[in-house]
């Protein structure tokens, strides 16, 4: 059974079909693939995107969302294999896949590292153990990466600049007052890459570099396709040349657990924020995040509210793109 855990399992050809998919249900394709089915959607942690626009595009497919928070409503869970559960989980992971795949058709999952032990977090534990029982397909909320993000990018960019293929791509880390999850960044890395971008990382130092995983995925990808994979430490030869910048702000790997130690390193590189100076050196570049943003500490007024922000479209594209990985779910599920 095929989940969507992340696209490194996922061919170009297999994601680009989802993005046609996504624009026609955007032009106002009517879909209800989702009549009389159910799609449960655990959430360990908070959202604001991602479950409005799961819970509204499984309505719109004709089907019922059922929202779990594990912990707030719904029983905590535990998930180590062999465990003796005499702490504050009341149930397993084995159970609750297995019981969630008898009533609902489609499982998703949120689950953020614990931002302590990064060699632990790197194994997508909790959405692996939900995939490894459940006898339904397995959606990716945002883990280590966001998959569905990437597609909601990729689909931004598309509407705005065209063919993605030798356009150069500025993945660039910003300050932000917490640590915060590498899974968007990871993600822009894997998606960038595939669709035949040149891609540049820009990040403060060799800290910031993201899990060897995405580094080699992007790496490999961009070879394959004759273009670039950068890293760059310098602000003004990042954003020259760039036609698409992304800004991410996240913990460094080396620094997992140890965060007071990180912090005046991160605190040392607010100056990395996106603002209208440094989006003047590229050539007329696009802007986006995934949101949530925190103004004039990651990105300016005055970029977020310019001609060049896709960021609300890439918002928006959510919805589309998620109906249609639930669309292609739920067929092959069926045939
Ligand atoms: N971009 C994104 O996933 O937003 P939420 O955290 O609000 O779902």
């Amino acid at each position: 059974m095929r989940h969507f855990l992340t696209t490194m399992d996922w061919s170009r050809g297999e994601l680009q079909a989802l993005l046609d998919d996504a624009k026609r249900l955007k032009a106002g394709a009517v879909a209800d693939d989702l009549q009389g089915r159910a799609v449960a959607l655990l959430f360990f942690n908070s959202s604001l995107r991602t479950r409005t626009s799961f819970d509204i595009g499984v309505r719109q497919l004709g089907g019922h969302a059922v929202i779990l928070e594990p912990g707030k409503g719904a029983w905590p869970i535990g998930f180590e294999p062999a465990m003796v559960m005499d702490g504050e989980e009341e149930e397993h992971i084995a159970e609750v896949a297995r019981v969630l795949s008898r009533y609902a058709d489609l499982i998703g999952v949120r689950a953020f590292p614990q931002f302590v032990d990064w060699q632990k977090d790197r194994k997508d534990h909790v959405i692996r153990s939900v995939a490894e029982y459940a006898s339904v397909p397995v959606i990716n909320m945002e883990t280590i990466t966001h998959p569905c993000q990437e597609l909601a990018l990729m689909l931004a960019m598309q509407e705005h600049m065209g063919p993605v293929d030798g356009k150069r791509f500025v993945l660039t880390w910003t300050y932000h007052p917490k640590p915060l999850n590498t899974a968007v960044a990871n993600s822009a890395l894997l998606i960038a890459s595939k669709f035949g971008m040149d891609v540049t990382l820009l990040c403060p130092n060799e800290q910031y570099l993201l899990d060897e995983r995405y580094m080699a995925a992007a790496r490999e990808a961009t070879t394959e396709a004759g273009r670039s994979f950068e890293v760059v430490h310098d602000i003004e030869s990042a954003y020259r040349g760039a036609d698409m910048v992304y800004a991410k702000s996240w913990g460094a790997i080396p620094y997992f657990g140890r965060w007071d130690e990180e912090k005046p390193m991160r605190d040392a590189h607010k100056h990395f924020m996106v603002d209208e100076t440094k989006m003047k050196l590229t050539p007329s570049a696009r802007f986006s995040h995934c949101l949530p943003v925190r103004r004039n500490v990651k990105v300016s007024d005055g970029v977020l509210d310019s001609e060049a922000c896709i960021a609300i479209d890439e918002a928006e594209n959510r919805l589309h793109v998620q109906k249609a990985i639930m669309r292609r779910l739920i067929a092959q599920a069926g045939s």
